[in-house]
């Protein structure tokens, strides 16, 4: 058995977590979630949602944490789906504050990117490798034979006169009631984009969408060859739990 560390995955609208084990890549916790029914929530609810999830494992260790923001040096440099209250905020002084434990953060996709590529669908890949997590944002992952190049932020490319997860998350197929023949259309030119500007060997597709992937394949034209994320919903907190292999 190796490393045990708590991944926490903040998203959106719930805080989720899992004991995770580094070295096997697994949950080996039942996987347990908070709501935060505000959106965006405010720093206090996340904080909140966070210190349940915590209280309820009784855990006493390292904590790692995928934020939906960039996170450079466990600082939160961005805030597109949360609120704006969190730019410039220091994760160990937030986080680990409400705690007393020690917190290490990594952008939400880049750590969801970070468990495909050790343990999943990535597994050994080298070449250009691009995650994409098709959720209420779009995030994105970036690997060059194995390395990531993080904070990437591929949601936030200017598309079609907005920016890309305005036209293409799964979040707006909901909104917009796309059926899976428009939606796949959409993230077709999407994924066209992309393959322009850095010819990929491999794209992952992660988020819930991804269990869907069946219903819009037949729509994805790219040269490179394209996969559902394997790791599911366990990715985001697997990874979030390798966040603390960075410091
Ligand atoms: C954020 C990214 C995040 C993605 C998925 C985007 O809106 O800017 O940092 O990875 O949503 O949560």
């Amino acid at each position: 058995m190796g490393k045990k560390v708590l991944g926490l995955d903040v998203g959106a609208s719930a805080v989720k977590g899992g004991v995770v084990d580094l070295k096997k890549g697994e949950m080996i916790s039942e996987r347990f979630k908070i709501k935060t029914p505000n959106r965006p929530a405010s720093i206090e609810e996340v904080l909140e949602a966070f210190a349940k999830v915590v209280k309820h494992f009784d855990w006493k260790g390292e904590i790692g944490i995928g934020f939906p923001a960039i996170v450079q040096n466990n600082v939160i440099l961005t805030a597109s789906n949360v609120d704006k209250k969190w730019i410039g905020k220091n994760i160990q002084d937030t986080f680990g504050k409400k705690v007393g434990l020690k917190v290490y953060a990594v952008n939400d996709a880049d750590a969801a990117g970070m468990a495909e590529r050790a343990f999943g669908g990535g597994k050994g890949k080298k070449g250009t490798v691009i995650l994409l997590t098709l959720g209420s944002g779009i995030g994105s992952a970036l690997f060059r034979d194995g390395i990531l190049i993080p904070n990437t932020e591929f949601g936030h490319l200017k598309f079609k006169g907005e920016i890309a997860e305005k036209y293409c998350s799964s979040r707006v197929k909901d909104l917009e009631e796309l059926s899976f023949k428009e939606w796949g259309k959409r993230l077709n030119n999407y994924l066209l984009h992309l393959e322009l500007l850095f010819s990929p060997d491999l794209f992952l597709l992660g988020g819930g969408i991804s269990r869907d992937f069946p219903k819009y394949k037949k729509h994805l034209s790219v040269k490179a060859k394209v996969k559902p994320a394997q790791m599911r919903n366990v990715a985001g907190i697997v990874g979030a739990a390798m966040a603390v292999l960075q410091k």
